[in-house]
Parts: structure tokens; sequence; C-alpha cells
């Protein structure tokens, strides 16, 4: 993937007039069409971004809401997003209600009502993560979308860590804005994430960049005709000046990459090294989970480091002392964390190294 990315930018740069402009046309958009096969997704519904913050951005700031009302969000949201939201409610005169999420959750039934129970007349907007960025809770975003779509409240879901994590079929559910991730466990080049607008919000979607795609009321495609598309969402918000498109195509390397070891295998994989981690830090450590069971949680494993691994400079020190990069932060509320997302590239090796860290203490 690194490969292609830094040859796609060299042949870029020897003729930026006729290459670097020109894959903005069709070979953005074949590109742009296997990334939406693998998000499950009509490519008219999504566009590139170069990270979920600014996808997460624009279906706030983008939508014209019909101004006041309520949106709620988790306690469990990731702060910039959080930002985002509090100046967006701020902006379409909303006020903003936060709700907190189980723990220990005992199953999806519980994740739906913590959700859906909050939501009152005036609330307009829901915004929840599809995986949380402590805890690597899964949501059943589906189905909070779709009971959220009964009551005719609208649904963001931020997709940061679900992409290449779990399976996605983005155009089968209820979900009304969904931005993710590529460049985390899809293992996308750095710069690559998306937007999704179901078909049925599009019309209310107002660029604050205008470029060669014009606005949503512009009579049809100005500069570029993407084959059989005629909805115009895709073509107001994919072009909005020039910008490196290595990444984005880079993406097919990706998935390539994906497909050659088998897309189930991957899946399968990062939960074996999950599972592994959780019980060897648990049965030989005797740390404390602070992620759901497995079935409710995936990738990102939070527990509870021991005294000695818990100071405000212990991430750093893990790192300088035994070379490896794993968070320990201080979660309000709840007290030191320390989270494991193994990969891949990780295997049962790098768990033991960890596991051994751990069970010696600092000075071992
Ligand atoms: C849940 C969640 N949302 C949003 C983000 C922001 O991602 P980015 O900086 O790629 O926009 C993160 C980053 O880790 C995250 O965990």
């Amino acid at each position: 993937v690194y490969q292609h990315l830094v040859d796609l930018i060299a042949q870029g740069e020897q003729n930026p007039t006729r290459i670097a402009a020109s894959r903005k046309h069709l070979p953005l958009w074949q590109t742009q069409q296997r990334v939406a096969a693998y998000l499950g997704c009509d490519p008219a519904d999504m566009v590139f971004h170069i990270n979920v913050t600014q996808a997460l951005n624009q279906a706030m700031f983008c939508y014209q809401w019909r101004g006041g009302g309520e949106l709620l969000i988790s306690h469990r949201e990731y702060p910039s997003v959080v930002r985002a939201a509090r100046e967006m409610a701020r902006r379409q005169g909303m006020t903003i209600r936060h709700f907190t999420l189980p723990t220990d959750p005992v199953g999806e039934d519980q994740l739906v009502d913590a959700v859906v129970s909050q939501v009152m007349a005036k609330t307009v907007v829901v915004l929840v993560s599809h995986v949380t960025c402590g805890a690597g809770m899964v949501m059943p975003v589906e189905r909070i979308a779709s009971e959220l779509r009964r009551r005719e409240v609208i649904s963001i879901v931020d997709g940061a860590h679900a992409p290449g994590l779990l399976p996605l079929r983005l155009g089968e559910t209820d979900i009304d804005f969904y931005g993710g991730n590529l460049h985390k466990w899809f293992m996308g080049p750095k710069g690559t994430g998306f937007l999704y607008v179901a078909r049925k919000h599009q019309d209310r979607m107002q660029p604050q960049i205008i470029g060669f795609g014009g606005t949503m009321e512009d009579a049809g495609p100005m500069e570029d005709v993407l084959p059989g598309v005629t909805t115009r969402f895709p073509y107001v918000f994919r072009h909005q000046g020039l910008r490196d498109l290595s990444p984005f195509m880079a993406l097919d390397s990706t998935l390539a990459f994906r497909q050659s070891i088998g897309e189930q295998a991957i899946l399968d994989r990062i939960r074996e090294l999950n599972g592994y981690a959780r019980s060897r830090l648990a049965e030989e450590v005797g740390l404390r989970m602070a992620s759901p069971a497995p079935g409710l949680h995936a990738g990102l494993l939070a527990v509870v480091p021991p005294p000695a691994w818990a100071d405000a400079d212990a991430r750093e020190r893990l790192y300088q002392e035994h070379r490896i990069t794993v968070p320990i932060w201080e979660q309000p509320e709840v007290g030191p964390m320390m989270r494991v997302s193994p990969h891949i590239w990780n295997d049962e090796s790098d768990i033991e190294r960890l596991v051994d860290v751990m069970r010696r203490g600092p000075q071992g």
C-alpha cells in the first residue's frame, strides 16, 4: 500500500497537469466504486474525506437543520467530535444532552435501549459511535438507527474504528449519516476516510466549499460525468479544489491486500489476538478488563493497568524502556486505563512482551 502510494505521488509529479489533475475523473470514481462495494453502499451515496473528523463536520455543518430541538450525544464520544457537535448545536439553536452508556452491558438490547430510551419529543438528532474509542464497545447502530428513524430522529454515526474491523452494509441500514476512517483498522494510507449520506437527506446538504460541482440546486453535472450517476450529491461534494488524490487511489492496494489474505481471515485474526490479550492480561497479570464481553466488543481492548504503570508518564516509559506502543491515560470518573489494539501485524509474542512487562513492573 505504501509503495503504491509513493508510486502514485511520483507519477503525479511527473506531469501534474495531465496525471494528477485527471485522476479526479474516472480513476477516482472507479476506486470509489470498489470502496463503496466494500462498505456495502452505492458509490453515489458517499464522498471521500481525509478523516472522520472532517466527514462528521460535513454531516453536522452542511445538513440544513430545521433549527431548535435537541441533539443527543453519548458520554463516550471522541472529544473533537463532541466539540464539533457542541458548536453545531450552538449555531442551530439546539440544546445538547449527553447520555450515559452502560460500561458492562449484558446484551445488545440494553445498548439499543440505552439510546432509544433517551429520545424525547424535542430530540432531532442522535450522535453515537459505532465502536467506542476507549473500550471498543460495539454499538448496534443498525438497530439503533431503525428505532430512531421510526421516531423521525436523525442518526449520525461516528465510525472511526469500524471499517476494517466490522463488516459494513451501510446501504442496507437506516443510518442517516455515517463517517468512517479508512486509515485505522482498514489499513488504508493516512488521510483516508469517508462520509456516507442516506439518499433521502442529500437534497438538504448545502456545501460549505463550492467547487466545480456547484451546489445541489444547479442543473446537472458540470465538469465531470460519473457513469450512471444522476444524483447531484457526489458531483457537489467530490470536487472542492485540487488536492493530492494519491492516498485515495492507493486504497485499491489496501483492498487487494485485504483480499489476498481474506477479509474474514483478517477479522478472525484480530478477534483471536484480542481474545489472547484479554485472557493473558487477566489470568497472568490479574488485570481487570474495562471493555465489555467479547460479543459486544471489537478491536480496542481497555484494561486497568497495574499501579506501577498507571502514572502520567507510563505510556512514554513503556515506549522508551520497552518499545511498546500502548496508550495509557486517565479516564474521567473511571481512573487509569490502558488500551491494547492488536492487528494482523502483531502476534502472540508481542502480547507476551506486554504481559511480561506488566507482571514485572517498571524496574523489572
Ligand atoms: C471514535 C473516534 N472518533 C473520531 C476520531 C478522529 O479520527 P480522525 O483524527 O482520523 O479524524 C477518533 C480517533 O481516534 C475516534 O477514536
